[in-house]
């Protein structure tokens, strides 16, 4: 019977703090968790929650994965704790390593999660910052395995902003040998360092593609997946941004040029008829929704992971 196995990792700071088959292994651990097939108890273990931006999703699916596994969390929320004030984080980072077994970060630099880490003398899961979204590529690639079966042969086309969105999907997708094809405007490409890693693990060269057309990153893929365009802290740039992304929107077009089987992924929130129309969302095609559930089953089978 398939188990948590301890990580070779003590953190999940960046999707690359996972080997291959730990990836594959927690999808797997997921899709028994989603199935109720696997029933493990961490009884009382605390995750402390510190969100430095606004979240739904990642904040929710992390309560109710830790109350599955018979822990739970405290939320530290910035607002209301001393972390608001300043305190610094080497200090805030040992002082929570004493009363959580986990702590989980979102925050706006990623060196801030990185000093988190540091100190920290428990294990540090990023819940977001402006390079990674680690915990969503977990979710996507469960979706796409979900509908797939696996991932020989299936290509993936994101198109918009080059974000931590798109920036974990390239480092995860190039560690389960996944096409990734990123379609953005010039000048908001994905971080030159990530693809620099992301190149550095794809068995070959072909596996990932930045390029200034939609089209050309839609064709012949089987996933199409997009993110807002201006993420949380990029809110005076919307109009810059929304000018510079005109012709990158998911819509019944772009999605006539994927493959017939194609499915549309979007990690949510969206700004309808922005980065993808009301239609796309509500379509057949649409997994969008699947794809948020499943962030509470591969957090899930993280989190056992980490607690093991
Ligand atoms: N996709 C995602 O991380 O959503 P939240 O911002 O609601 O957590
Ligand atoms: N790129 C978005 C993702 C939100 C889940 C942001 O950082 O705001």
């Amino acid at each position: 019977m398939i188990k948590p196995i301890k990580l070779s990792h003590n953190n999940f700071l960046s999707s690359l703090d996972l080997t291959t088959e730990e990836s594959l292994h927690i999808l797997e651990l997921a899709k028994k968790f989603k199935n109720k097939e696997l029933d493990i108890k961490y009884k009382d273990k605390v995750l402390g929650l510190v969100f430095d931006k606004s979240s739904t999703r990642t904040k929710v699916s992390l309560e109710v994965a830790m109350s599955r596994l018979g822990g739970y969390t405290v939320d530290l929320n910035p607002k209301t704790s001393q972390i608001g004030r300043g305190e610094p984080i080497k200090d805030t980072a040992r002082v929570l390593s004493g009363y959580c077994d986990l702590i989980a970060i979102r925050t706006f630099n990623h060196t801030d999660l990185e000093e988190y880490a540091k100190w920290s003398t428990k294990p540090v899961i990023n819940a977001l910052t402006d390079l990674e979204h680690p915990c969503q590529a977990l979710a996507d690639f469960l979706t796409i395995k979900e509908e797939f079966n696996d991932f020989k042969n299936v290509v993936l086309a994101f198109i918009g902003d080059g974000n931590n969105v798109a920036n974990s999907l390239l480092l995860c997708g190039a560690l389960l040998g996944v096409e990734v094809r990123i379609a953005c405007p010039k000048g908001y490409e994905p971080d030159k360092l990530l693809l620099k890693k992301a190149r550095s693990i794809c068995t070959n060269e072909n596996l990932l593609k930045i390029t200034n057309d939609p089209s050309e990153a839609a064709s012949g893929s089987n996933v199409l997946y997009t993110d807002v365009w201006s993420s949380m802290g990029e809110e005076n740039k919307k109009e810059e941004k929304d000018k510079a992304f005109k012709g990158f929107t998911i819509d019944r077009n772009l999605v006539s040029q994927a493959n017939d089987d194609a499915i549309i992924l979007h990690c949510l929130p969206a700004y309808r008829d922005k980065e993808i129309t009301d239609e796309m969302i509500q379509s057949k095609k649409s997994r969008i929704f699947q794809q948020a559930e499943n962030r509470l089953h591969s957090q899930q089978a993280l989190l056992s992971c980490l607690l093991s």
